[in-house]
């Protein structure tokens, strides 16, 4: 009986490239997600190491726990306190013009990354995976690559350490080679365990899991890491791209490569609450990095989910719950005064503050961040874009 229950629950919580949802319209228990991924627990011991690394503040998101979980990442810092550099892999599926904020989170955490540690970065537009899962067509997905590129650049990367690479344009050569070998390693029966394919499912969808292993290989580079063949590669990204690299892990031993470690964030919550979903389809339940000032102040005074009380009576004497507080958990993403933080929590958790000043807080964090973007995305150019994706040497990338 016990062990039946523990079964359909775990069932019901589904966290795949594809679908995320939590069971009954809860939250995600990160947690089971671990023991069930088989990843680590990011802790703190690992993140105060990379505070004396780097001799910086560790990011926001490694101080908060947004990054939560890893895959040898602690061999990462072993190898680079020894004076061994790696380089880092993250990507983006181009399936919508406009990005959210969540869509930002592993860029902003990629670029602090490649600025503490000094090391180059690949960043791979995964347009054929668009084009497949999305209904896109070539063009439409390969535009959409560029015009997501230009946001990516705007988080700041540097030009002379970073490579962005769109797959329609770059699979080929030492790339293709790579995938070549991956899939001669991955039975059907194996993907559809991973991935949960299954036979209604097109033949594209199959093939496409070793294009998205292969940037975790230094020799699928040449033009940047000749004669690197041991290279490390460190993949930030959220949870939900972790059966990618599952696989890849487990056949890189076979093909005489290291294994990627991984450093993986949990999900960014909706306006509406963490059970609610950020919905391409629904505007409100996001906010997006095209949003006016006026859009922004409307969607988090009119969605933003709220732990406070009906009543001011009533606040004032129990106070907001945070546990579900959807504007202290943005703030805790992106507010990044750790005292101002603790401040808010206290004084809106135990009622003195009400719900509108956190609100108004949150809307001028927001309101300043997205501006930022929006000046910095207006200045890449065409030109710009290009440099970003020239197949080139990176001189200076270690430096
Ligand atoms: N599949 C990812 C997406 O849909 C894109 C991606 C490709 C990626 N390579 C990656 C994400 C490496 C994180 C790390 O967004």
């Amino acid at each position: 009986m016990e062990v039946d229950k523990k079964e359909i629950e775990s069932d019901e919580q589904v966290v795949n490239p594809w679908e995320v949802s939590a069971k009954d319209g809860g939250k995600i228990d990160y947690d089971k997600l671990i023991d069930k991924f088989g990843c680590q627990r990011l802790d703190q011991s690992l993140i105060d190491r990379v505070q004396r690394l780097t001799s910086r503040q560790p990011h926001v998101f490694l101080r908060r726990g947004v990054f939560f979980a890893h895959r040898d990442f602690n061999e990462i810092l072993d190898a680079y306190e020894k004076g061994d550099k790696f380089y880092l892999y993250t990507g983006r599926g181009p399936s919508s013009e406009a990005l959210h904020l969540g869509h930002l989170i592993p860029f902003m955490f990629t670029k602090y990354l490649q600025e503490a540690f000094k090391v180059p970065l690949v960043i791979q537009l995964t347009d054929d995976e668009k084009c497949m899962w999305k209904n896109l067509s070539v063009e439409e997905s390969q535009r959409l690559a560029r015009e997501n590129a230009k946001d990516i650049i705007a988080c700041g990367f540097d030009v002379t350490k970073t490579f962005i690479f769109s797959d329609f344009d770059y699979v080929g050569g030492a790339f293709y080679k790579n995938m070549v070998k991956v899939s001669k390693c991955v039975t059907l029966n194996k993907a559809m365990g991973i991935f949960g394919f299954s036979g209604e499912d097109h033949i594209g969808k199959l093939s496409f899991p070793p294009v998205q292993a292969v940037p975790s290989f230094p020799s699928s580079f040449p033009h940047l890491f000749p004669g690197k063949d041991n290279l490390r590669c460190l993949i930030p990204c959220a949870i939900d791209q972790d059966p990618y690299f599952r696989m890849t892990r487990d056949v890189a031993p076979r093909l005489g490569y290291s294994k990627p470690a991984l450093i993986e964030s949990s999900f960014f919550p909706a306006l509406q609450g963490e059970n609610g979903k950020m919905s391409a389809s629904d505007p409100n339940s996001a906010i997006y990095v095209t949003d006016t000032a006026k859009d922004i102040k409307n969607k988090i005074n009119r969605y933003a989910f709220s732990g406070g009380q009906d009543s001011i009576e009533k606040h004032r004497e129990l106070g907001a719950n945070l546990e579900v507080d959807i504007p202290v958990k943005y703030l805790s993403f992106f507010l990044e005064d750790d005292t101002e933080l603790e401040h808010v929590k206290k004084e809106y958790g135990e009622g003195r503050m009400l719900t509108g000043e956190v609100k108004k807080r949150l809307t001028e964090v927001l309101t300043e961040m997205v501006e930022r973007h929006r000046r910095a995305r207006g200045a890449v150019t065409d030109e710009m874009v290009d440099a970003f994706m020239a197949v080139r040497p990176l001189p200076s990338m270690f430096e």
